[in-house]
């Protein structure tokens, strides 16, 4: 017989049949009752036994963390908060747990004790929860592209550039640490790599996929990506998964428009599809807030604040009114700030972005036409020969959430740029290329994965919303 998930069985109403039911122990209290999952579902199977008819040395190996074959009746249940459970009648022990020594018990674990048991967390409802929502979002991302007519497209992970500029990538060689071959001038020689060239993890897929955008028209990549940036933040991470949709023909406001309809749809679909996950991660959140200042409380709920961003428009503000906006802040003023805003031209820091959103506008923001100074080369310069057609989109509790563009097609405004910033040529040939042979408008930008997880489960560090977080000093598992 196929046994059902614990998901199948609780919706049934076939009650008064024999079930056979795997799962793990949650708690098994009174020596009577079984709470067991099998991770289909938030919630528990009840199996309740008559311990008279259990070997008592059988019982005893029915700890948290057991896994379990229960075999019995499915009945309406007697009890509070499930309509039907099991009346056991055969349990097999796959395999107990010591609660001597098994570290997930059923009490409260501390989010750091739980990151070092990264491989058991997953064991707890909260990071079930986490994952199940993480998944569903995968899958609506994916089926929001594909029904747009979009192509899924795959861009390497190993590559020569780095599309940012930012200069934190990962170096992938094979050369021999201690004593890699030199050059007469005394650097390291690459061409005695396996690539024959330096060759790093991907920051971005996006320089590949406008390369597919040029043909395909409307293509995203949904993949790994890898920065080297010392920010032990809540945050960041050095392995994190972007979401990277290039459109062409497409200029800075379909951009906006494809972003905002994008974001919206796939917080619906977790709305519509995780109710259980989600409601339990907001009473978890609540519960945790209690424990906070009454000025650190967020204002909503998790699925009233999940609600409200996939029902409200987004607000659109430009770099320059933003500025404004923070430069006459009070805090800018009272010197609250800790990076002040003074003058026109400064990147905008997560307090400022979040300043934006939280306080000021009290909704998602989208800021544009931000100063090319402090943006990635390929982005297309405005009329005014300062700003460039950039977009971040910043949500509340996050701050930035999307970076895109629209990019510059031009090829002789391009070429201006590389030089001004000391980009050879021949580095990105194949990428000046898409300018020489048919260019055209297009626009793209870069969803991380893990802040739209953080923003849908309302967790507070982004290392508990990714399996097995890549942090600096951290790559344990
Ligand atoms: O703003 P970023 O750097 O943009 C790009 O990489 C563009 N090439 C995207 C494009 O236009 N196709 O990164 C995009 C998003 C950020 O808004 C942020 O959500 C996320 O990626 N991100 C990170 N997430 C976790 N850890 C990090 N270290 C991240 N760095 C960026
Ligand atoms: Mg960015």
């Amino acid at each position: 017989m196929k046994a059902p998930s614990v998901k199948e069985l609780l919706s049934t109403n076939a009650t008064s049949q024999e079930v056979v039911i795997n799962g793990w122990v949650k708690t098994f209290r009174s020596n009577r009752f079984i709470a067991l999952n099998d991770g289909s579902t938030i919630h528990n199977i009840q199996c309740v036994v008559d311990f008279e008819n259990f070997d008592e040395q059988l019982l005893k190996q029915v700890n948290t963390g057991s896994a379990l074959k229960v075999t019995g009746n499915l009945i309406p249940s007697q009890g509070r908060g499930q309509s039907v459970e099991i009346q056991v009648k055969e349990i097999f022990v796959h395999g107990d747990a010591d609660p001597e020594v098994y570290p997930i018990q059923p009490k409260k674990h501390s989010m750091e004790f739980l990151r070092e048991q990264a491989h058991l967390r997953i064991r707890t409802n909260t990071f079930a929860a986490i994952m199940r929502v993480r998944s569903a979002l995968s899958f609506a991302i994916h089926q929001y592209f594909q029904q747009n007519g979009f192509h899924y497209f795959h861009a390497p992970i190993v590559t020569g550039s780095d599309a940012e500029g930012a200069g934190e990538t990962f170096r992938v060689t094979t050369l021999d640490a201690t004593k890699p071959p030199l050059t007469e001038e005394g650097d390291v020689n690459y061409k005695e790599d396996f690539f024959g060239k330096e060759t790093n993890l991907t920051v971005s897929g996006q320089l590949e996929a406008e390369a597919y955008a040029m043909a395909l028209g409307k293509v995203y990549t949904f993949g790994p990506t890898f920065r080297a940036e010392n920010s032990n933040t809540t945050r960041h991470l050095a392995e994190f998964w972007m979401i990277e949709p290039e459109v062409a023909f497409n200029d800075l406001n379909d951009n906006m428009d494809l972003a905002e309809d994008f974001m919206q749809n796939v917080i619906k679909y977790a709305l519509e599809n995780c109710v259980d996950d989600l409601a339990f991660l907001e009473k978890r959140l609540l519960e945790e807030e209690k424990t906070k200042p009454q000025a650190e409380r967020s204002e909503m709920a998790l699925i009233e604040k999940l609600k409200f961003v996939s029902s409200n428009t987004f607000k659109r503000v430009s770099y320059t009114e933003a500025f404004e906006i923070l430069r006459n802040s009070k805090p800018n003023k009272k010197k609250k700030f800790k990076y002040p805003i003074n003058e026109w031209g400064a990147d905008l820091q997560s307090e400022h972005e979040r300043f934006l959103v939280e306080k000021h506008f009290k909704c998602p923001v989208i800021l544009f036409d931000y100063p090319a100074k402090i943006k990635a080369f390929y982005m297309r310069l405005n009329e005014d020969g300062k700003t460039v057609r950039a977009m971040d989109i910043l949500f509340p509790g996050i701050g930035e959430i999307v970076g895109g563009s629209q990019r510059e097609e031009r090829l002789d405004v391009l070429k201006e740029k590389m030089k001004v910033l000391g980009i050879p040529e021949e580095e990105l040939w194949w990428y000046l290329d898409l300018r020489k042979f048919g260019t055209a408008e297009h626009s793209g930008f870069g969803l991380g994965f893990e802040r739209l997880v953080l923003f849908a489960t309302g967790m507070g560090n982004i290392r508990d919303v990714i399996p097995f977080p890549r942090t600096p000093q951290n790559a344990e598992f």
